[in-house]
C-alpha cells in the first residue's frame, strides 16, 4: 500500500514509525514530514493546509491511503475533497470534524444528545459575556474561544479578574484571530483528566487504552498550558467500570448523533474526560489523535496499524481488532528554553541515536520542532523530541525514559521530571 501521511510533529513521526513496520507497506511519504520522520519516509515539502497541493501530489503518487495527523486540514475540508477525487482517507470530513473545529457547535451537540458536559453559554458580546462571569460568583470558571487557536484557546480562570482578562484578549485583541468571534463561557470541572481515543469507521469503535497527558509547563502542573509536556499510557484511574460508562455515556451517543445528521465519520474519537469521584463529564473531543498521547500509545499497540485505519478509512471495520502489551509507556516531551513563550530556535541537537541504540526495543525518540540544518539536527520549535520508553513496570519506564532524556543534549533543553507522578501516587 502506498501510505501519506500528512503533519509533521511527533504524533506524525510515532505514526510514521509504526506504519514503516508494517508487511502491508510498499511506500511511506509525509507532507510536510520533519528530520525524524525522514528517517522512515520520503518527506515532500507540501503544508499539511495547503489541500489542493496535497491532492494532486496524492493523485500524481498514486496514494491508497491518506492519514491525516493534525486538525486543521480536517476543519478545512481536506477529507472531502480527496474523497471527491477518489482517494482514501483516514479522518472525517468537515461536518464531523466541526466537533473539535467549532467549540460552540460541539457543545449543543453533547447537551442535544445527553452526552454528560460542564453547563455552558455562548456570547458574541463582550459586555455581555463580561455580564455573564457575576454568575460564577467570584469563583473559577472557564473561558474557551469558539474556534481552533492551536490548544491556546482555553483559559481556566481562577476568579472573575482572570476570566475578564481572557475575555479581553480573545474578543477585543483579537489573540486569536477570527477563533475569538464568539466565545464559550462555561462551569469549571474538578477532577482528574483522562484521554480516550477510539478508532471508527462510523459504525463501530476500536478503542485504545487510556491516557493521560500534562499540559502545564511546569511540574506539580502549575504555570501556563502547553500543547502537552508529556504523556503516560494506561491511566490507572480509568477503571473498566469507567470504561464502560465512557463507552455508553461518551461515544455511542456521539455516533449515533453524528448517524441521524448523516455525519459519516471515520477516522478518530478522542474524549477528554473529567472523571471526579467515579463521575465523568466530557471536556472536549478532538478528531485526530492525541500529541503526546499518541507518542505514549502507539507503541504499545501490538497488531499491525495499517490495516486498521484503513478499514477505518474504507467504512468497514468489522472482523479487525487491536491488541495491545500490558506495558506500560511513558513520553516526556524535551522543549526549547522558554516555550510556550518565545523561545529560540537552531541549537544542534546530540545523543539521539546513541539514546536509540542502547534502548533499542524499549526506546524511541519522536521528533516534533526539529530542523536540519548544514546537515546537523537542530531544534525547530517549541516541543523539540517526544522521548518515549516502555518497559514492564511503569516505574522501570520511568527510569528508562529518563536516562534516555538525560543522554540527549541541546542548548536550553528543559523537561519536567514528574511525568506520570498521578500513576504513581495511585500504585
Ligand atoms: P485543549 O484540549 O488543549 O483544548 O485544552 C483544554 C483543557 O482545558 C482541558 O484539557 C482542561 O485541562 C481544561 N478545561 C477545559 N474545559 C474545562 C472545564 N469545563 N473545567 C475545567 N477545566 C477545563
Ligand atoms: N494532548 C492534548 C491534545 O492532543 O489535544
Amino acid at each position: 500500500m502506498r501510505v501519506l501521511i500528512v503533519g509533521g510533529g511527533g504524533r506524525e513521526h510515532t505514526l510514521a514509525w509504526k506504519l514503516a513496520q508494517s508487511p502491508l507497506l510498499e511506500k511511506l511519504c509525509a507532507a510536510p514530514g520533519n528530520p525524524g520522520i525522514a528517517k522512515v519516509a520520503e518527506c515532500v515539502d507540501i503544508a499539511a493546509d495547503d489541500i489542493e497541493n496535497l491532492k494532486i501530489w496524492a493523485l500524481e503518487q498514486k496514494i491508497d491511503l491518506t492519514i491525516v495527523g493534525p486538525e486543521a486540514p480536517l476543519v478545512l475540508g481536506l477529507a472531502d475533497s480527496f474523497r471527491k477525487a477518489g482517494l482514501k482517507v483516514f479522518g472525517p470530513g468537515k461536518a464531523g470534524a466541526q466537533l473539535e473545529g467549532s467549540k460552540v457547535w460541539s457543545k449543543r451537540k453533547m447537551k442535544k444528545w445527553g452526552i454528560p458536559s460542564a453547563g455552558f453559554a455562548v456570547f458574541d458580546d463582550f459586555d455581555q459575556a463580561r455580564s455573564h462571569l457575576a454568575r460564577f460568583y467570584g469563583g473559577p470558571v472557564v473561558i474557551k474561544a469558539e474556534g481552533l487557536a492551536a490548544g491556546k484557546g482555553v483559559t481556566v480562570a481562577s476568579g472573575p479578574a482572570e476570566a475578564e482578562q481572557a475575555l479581553y484578549d480573545i474578543m477585543i485583541e483579537r489573540a486569536f484571530g477570527s477563533a475569538g468571534d464568539r466565545v464559550v463561557i462555561e462551569q469549571c470541572l474538578s477532577g482528574e483528566e483522562v484521554s480516550v481515543i477510539a478508532i471508527t469507521d462510523g459504525k463501530s469503535l476500536i478503542f485504545m487504552p487510556s491516557s493521560q497527558d500534562h499540559k502545564a509547563i511546569y511540574e506539580g502542573d502549575k504555570g501556563p498550558n502547553t500543547g502537552g509536556m508529556g504523556a503516560y499510557s494506561p491511566a490507572p484511574i480509568y477503571t473498566e467500570e469507567l470504561a464502560k460508562i465512557t463507552e455508553e455515556q461518551v461515544f455511542w451517543p456521539l455516533l449515533n448523533g453524528f448517524k441521524s445528521e448523516g455525519i459519516d465519520f471515520r477516522g478518530v474519537i478522542y474524549a477528554g474526560l473529567m472523571i471526579s469521584k467515579g463521575e465523568i463529564n466530557v471536556l472536549e473531543y478532538n478528531v485526530r489523535f492525541g500529541d503526546p498521547e499518541a507518542q505514549a500509545l502507539i507503541p504499545r499497540l501490538k497488531s499491525d496499524l495499517l490495516p486498521l485505519l484503513d478499514a477505518a478509512a474504507g467504512g468497514d471495520l468489522s472482523g479487525r481488532e487491536a491488541l495491545w502489551t500490558g506495558d506500560p509507556a511513558v513520553c516526556v516531551v524535551m522543549a526549547s528554553k522558554g516555550y510556550p513563550a518565545s523561545y529560540e530556535k537552531g541549537f544542534p541537537i546530540e545523543g539521539i541515536d546513541q539514546v536509540e541504540q542502547e534502548g533499542a526495543g524499549r526506546v524511541a525518540v519522536f521528533q516534533a520542532g526539529t530542523a536540519e540544518k548544514e546537515g546537523r539536527l537542530v531544534t525547530n520549535g517549541g516541543r523539540v523530541l517526544g522521548v518515549t520508553a516502555w518497559d514492564s513496570d511503569l516505574p522501570k519506564a520511568l527510569d528508562r525514559v529518563y536516562g534516555a532524556c538525560d543522554q540527549i543534549k541541546f542548548e536550553g533543553a528543559y523537561y519536567r521530571r514528574d511525568i506520570a507522578h498521578r500513576a504513581l501516587k495511585r500504585k
